[in-house]
């Protein structure tokens, strides 16, 4: 396994650059086959941010044409264990009335995140709510939710690395990875 140091710690590589480039043109023409090509695009920030730049980027080579949008939530976690409350950070601009929206996220766990957002906009009147993932702990929900395009199923160990952070380090990793226990 490669693996590269970092602020004095050492991190293992989960899923590499490239692994994440060809995973991203793949999530983009399920996309564009499954909700079409005028898509409002809603990234929750702030774990998604690279994520969702790459995956929009790759919409274009898919033949999709998004708006943007951005929402920044907040589940109040302890550590890096999540309570189960969210709240609104920032909220998004746009009305969402009749909207297709892909939701974008970094990690489905829980599922209260995301599930939150989906029934916000549902309740705002977007026509459909498609939820997209980088990764998913499928044994970890605390709520009924399945997205409907994931990047990979990944390990129950916490990641970091291409946006996610472990006490607001490791974002700019340009990879998936986990920090070492030593
Ligand atoms: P949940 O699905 O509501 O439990 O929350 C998922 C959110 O928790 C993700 O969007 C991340 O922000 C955060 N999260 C969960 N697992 C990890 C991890 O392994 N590393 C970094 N952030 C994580
Ligand atoms: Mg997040």
């Amino acid at each position: 396994m490669s693996e590269i140091v970092s602020r004095g710690r050492r991190i293992e590589v989960l899923f590499s650059a490239d692994e994440l480039a060809r995973r991203n043109a793949e999530l983009a023409a399920e996309i564009a086959r499954d909700v079409g090509t005028t898509p409002l695009v809603i990234a929750i920030l702030k774990g998604s941010f690279i994520f969702a730049a790459d995956l929009i980027r790759a919409l274009h080579g898919a033949g999709v044409t998004p708006e943007v949008e951005f929402m920044g939530l907040s589940s109040y976690r302890a550590g890096t264990q999540s309570s189960g409350a969210v709240s609104i950070v920032r909220d998004i601009e746009t009305d969402v009335t009749g909207r297709r929206i892909v939701l974008i996220d970094d990690i489905l766990e829980s599922g209260r995140t995301i599930a939150f957002a989906r029934d916000l906009l549902i309740a705002r009147g977007a026509s459909s709510v498609h939820a997209c993932v980088l990764l998913d702990k499928p044994g970890k929900r605390a709520v009924e939710f399945e997205a409907d395009f994931v990047g990979f199923p990944c390990p129950d160990r916490f990641v970091v690395g291409y946006g996610m952070d472990v006490g607001h380090a490791f974002r700019e990793l340009p990879f998936v990875g986990v920090v070492a226990s030593d």
